[in-house]
């Protein structure tokens, strides 16, 4: 389903995939700032959710969870399907984001969906105590014919 009007009532279900999906988890709050701004656009679904960040002809992954017992199963990959046909229908050139140098499910379906690396940031997350590398990530988005 995508998040449009309305979008702050599903800062609760948000926040609670989230937190099954991440070490680090955003709170209610930080899911009611988020999907305030008129920039947010997201998807979710019972097991699943993707919430980016639009301004012009770009667009920002900020998080992606599929909750742990539905994984594998082409969930997250159809989002970003969502996500790709939603781009393409706007004009978005490109759609970037950041993913932790060890997140290897992560890495894999971002790389299996045409993403490609253009940058690192050193020391970006800090993970169980230790920091940890992001990559840079781009796509870009052929316009719509
Ligand atoms: C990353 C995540 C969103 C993938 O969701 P998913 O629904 O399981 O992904 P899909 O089933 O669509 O898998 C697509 C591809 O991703 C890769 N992938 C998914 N899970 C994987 C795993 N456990 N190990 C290695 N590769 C994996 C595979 O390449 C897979 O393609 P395949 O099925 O042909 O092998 C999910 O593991 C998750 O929620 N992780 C925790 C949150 C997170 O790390 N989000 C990303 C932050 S940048």
């Amino acid at each position: 389903m995508l998040l449009s009007d309305g979008m702050v009532a599903y800062a609760e279900p948000l926040a609670v995939m989230h937190a099954a999906c991440f070490e680090r988890s955003w709170s209610v709050s930080d899911f009611q700032s988020l999907l305030g701004l008129p920039t947010t656009i997201g998807w979710i679904t019972d097991t699943s959710f993707l919430v980016c960040s639009h301004v012009l002809d770009e667009m920002e992954i900020l998080t992606i969870g599929v909750l742990p017992f539905a994984r594998h199963r082409g969930i997250a990959s159809s989002l970003l399907s969502q996500l790709f046909i939603y781009a393409a229908a706007r004009n978005v050139h490109r759609i970037f984001l950041e993913v932790a140098v060890n997140n290897t499910p992560a890495l894999s379906l971002y790389q299996k969906a045409g993403f490609r690396q253009t940058g690192c940031r050193r020391g970006y997350y800090q993970m169980s105590g230790k920091t940890v590398d992001a990559l840079c990530l781009t796509k870009d988005i052929p316009s719509d014919p």
